[in-house]
């Protein structure tokens, strides 16, 4: 099983299920934690919000526990929403309840975001924090999403995050859903050792089309990946469907 390149900036890995998806993406997972604790005693990992991360985030608790030291993983959140720690919508609390909650991972070393604060003030706040723990390290692992409309983490389409050029984390004002989200910014997870989305399904086959293969990148996801660190994509056969019209060569695993 291994990923394929898909230009420069991004390489693939196209699964028949989810079984092979959500075994592909812990396995990745662990060469990244293992390869960081190798080289700096410990696995800066910031991680997303949303469905696929949850399966993720249960089989390594599960099946995959002993696969790392926990005790070397630091945790932080890519983005979060405007709500506390016991609301179902807390990306902190679906990561913690999908089991990473119950690992050996210190409670000193995870850093949510604080989505009930003031977002500009939490903004701040997590930056602070991110200067702090790591200077000038950048994440070893950032995991995303992404949804129906090209976005990424909280940075959707036509809202000001997207401009930012210096910050590593902002608030952002998202019109269509009425609310504020904190989130990390291009330019920051751009720096990352190594970045993941995870896309599945039949409803995002169309936009994960366009944002692959929109030359302008006007979409945030299609904005994630560089030379030096291209993005990887874990997609299933659904999500892929258009992508595999468009070059039969590529298989799904
Ligand atoms: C969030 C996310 C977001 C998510 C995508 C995909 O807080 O919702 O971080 O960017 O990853 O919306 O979510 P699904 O995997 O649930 O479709």
């Amino acid at each position: 099983m291994k990923e394929q390149l898909f230009d420069p900036r991004r390489k693939i890995f196209i699964c028949n299920n989810e079984s092979v998806m959500v075994d592909f993406a812990v396995n990745h997972f662990i060469a990244c934690a293992k390869h960081a604790i190798k080289k700096y005693g410990s696995f800066f990992v910031a991680l997303s919000g949303g469905s696929t991360p949850k399966l993720i985030y249960r089989k390594l608790s599960s099946d995959y526990r002993n696969a790392i030291d926990w005790k070397k993983v630091v945790l932080f959140w890519s983005d979060e929403r405007s709500v506390g720690i016991d609301h179902p919508d807390s990306n902190y609390k679906m990561a913690i309840d999908s089991g990473l909650g119950n690992l050996s991972i210190p409670s000193h070393q995870i850093f949510r975001m604080e989505g009930e604060k003031n977002a500009l003030h939490g903004a701040e706040e997590y930056e602070k924090l991110l200067y702090q723990k790591l200077g000038k390290r950048p994440f070893d692992l950032i995991m995303l999403g992404m949804g129906e409309d090209g976005h990424t983490a909280s940075l959707f389409p036509d809202t000001t995050a997207l401009g930012e050029k210096d910050r590593r984390v902002v608030a952002n004002w998202v019109e269509k859903l009425q609310t504020w989200r904190i989130t990390f910014t291009i330019p920051w997870i751009n720096q990352a050792e190594n970045t993941v989305l995870y896309v599945i399904g039949t409803k995002k086959k169309e936009r994960l089309y366009d944002v692959l293969y929109d030359k302008s990148d006007s979409y945030p996801a299609s904005k994630i990946g560089t030379l030096m660190h291209p993005a990887l994509w874990i997609v299933d056969k659904e999500a892929s469907e258009l992508l595999l019209k468009e070059d039969p060569i590529r298989k799904a695993s």
